[in-house]
């Protein structure tokens, strides 16, 4: 049995803690066979358990107890701690493996509102399940959300080698923010979602950037945030933003753009990789 999780980024801007969408690298779990402990054969480097203590066990053993011990295989090409939604994508793994071996039956929505507790905010998550774009509300412990069809882009990742955990750059948003200053800050991601929906990602990319919730917090983690969006500006991508809670940026970009925005973000003089990939239209 194998399950592939998409990797996912979080927020697009405005939509903080809302919108996400799924990207084209993946983690992948493979059922190897019964065992007499559970084992995870995997080379993602030596701080990654291999044992019952690994997030993904501990996720499906908590939705499934009775599970009998697998050795399972495990890879992935999503990053760790770069705002790519690598433990969403563990947790999801973890839910998707606890319904597959223990016959859940769960439904995608059963999935989502799992998923959002462990996670805390569903904006990883869902689109990890269900794959392309998705708007989700955590509201009063349900999970509402809605899957549509992201326009066609080529998603550039600009991903620093430095880490940063999600827990220090939540760290740095204010505790509460002006009425006037929310109220702006909504009708800015209403703006971006309808823009998507329509269509219309020149408009959306304009929205991205306009975000009010947490980027201008987080600019001081992320310096290379206002260089790429410079850049983007001059290669005529539609927007950039941070990728969930960073250090990753994502430039959305029109296929025929693509070659000069990759070229201009080599120059940076960062450590970084740069990843052009795809919008996951399935999830798991
Ligand atoms: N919405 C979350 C954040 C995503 O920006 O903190 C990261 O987990």
């Amino acid at each position: 049995m194998k399950i592939r999780i998409p990797a996912t980024s979080a927020n697009l801007g405005p939509g903080f803690d809302s919108c996400g969408i799924a990207l084209s690298q993946y983690l992948n779990i493979e059922v190897v066979k019964n065992a007499e402990e559970w084992k995870i054969i995997h080379s993602l480097g030596a701080d990654i358990p291999s044992d019952k203590t690994n997030l993904l066990i501990q996720t499906a053993l908590k939705i499934a107890p009775d599970l009998s011990p697998k050795v399972l295989k495990m890879t992935s090409d999503i990053p760790l701690a770069r705002g790519l939604g690598s433990s969403s994508s563990v947790i999801v793994g973890g839910i998707e493996l606890a319904n597959r071996l223990g016959n859940l039956n769960l439904s995608q929505k059963d999935k989502v509102q799992i998923a959002t507790e462990m996670e805390g905010h569903p904006d990883n998550v869902a689109p990890a399940i269900c794959g392309d774009f998705v708007v989700a509300s955590y509201v009063d412990g349900e999970v509402y959300s809605v899957k549509h069809h992201f326009p066609m882009c080529d998603v550039i990742a600009y991903i620093p080698e430095a880490h940063l955990l999600t827990s220090e750059s939540r760290s740095v948003l204010p505790a509460s923010i002006p009425y006037k200053e929310a109220v702006q800050a909504s009708s800015i991601a209403n703006v971006m979602i309808a823009a998507i929906l329509n269509g219309n990602l020149p408009l959306a990319g304009l929205m991205m950037e306009k975000d009010r919730w947490h980027e201008s917090y987080r600019k001081k983690l992320v310096p290379h945030l206002e260089q790429i969006r410079d850049l983007s500006h001059k290669v005529g991508a539609y927007g950039a933003f941070l990728s969930g809670a960073g250090p990753t940026v994502l430039v959305i970009s029109p296929e025929e753009k693509t070659t000069q925005m990759v070229r201009e973000l080599e120059k940076l003089p960062h450590s970084a990789a740069i990843n052009v990939l795809s919008i996951d239209q399935e999830g798991i």
